[in-house]
């Protein structure tokens, strides 16, 4: 596990939930009331792209079919043994740092 920037602050302000693509894989950043989560952008149920859902208090919704994620833990709100993988992350003079796994990483130094 390493912390990468994956975006600026100011491009997720309170509310805000953007996609970030890196390679082949997708991220979802939001802001929860001023705190960053970041989460990873692929529903786990058909791959629909969360990170254009929309993001309802610390709920994303995914665009696609409707399933709801809670973004601090990751898990669907349908089903507790589904969930979307979570990442740690810090926000260091204005860039948001995520903490992804080794495996998304190879491929895209
Ligand atoms: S792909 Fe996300 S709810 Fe179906």
């Amino acid at each position: 596990m390493a912390f990468e920037k994956l975006a600026s602050l100011n491009e997720v302000p309170p509310g805000g939930l953007i996609e970030i693509v890196r390679g082949s894989d997708l991220y979802a950043l939001c802001n929860v009331e001023g705190e960053i989560r970041a989460l990873s952008g692929t529903c786990p149920h058909q791959g629909g792209p969360l990170g254009q859902g929309a993001l309802d208090g610390g709920f994303i919704t995914c665009p696609w079919h409707a399933w709801e994620f809670d973004t601090a833990t990751g898990v669907c709100l349908f089903n507790d043994e589904i969930r979307v993988p979570t990442y740690s992350v810090r926000v260091e003079s204005g860039e948001i740092l995520v903490d992804l796994p080794e495996v998304n990483r190879a491929g895209h130094a």
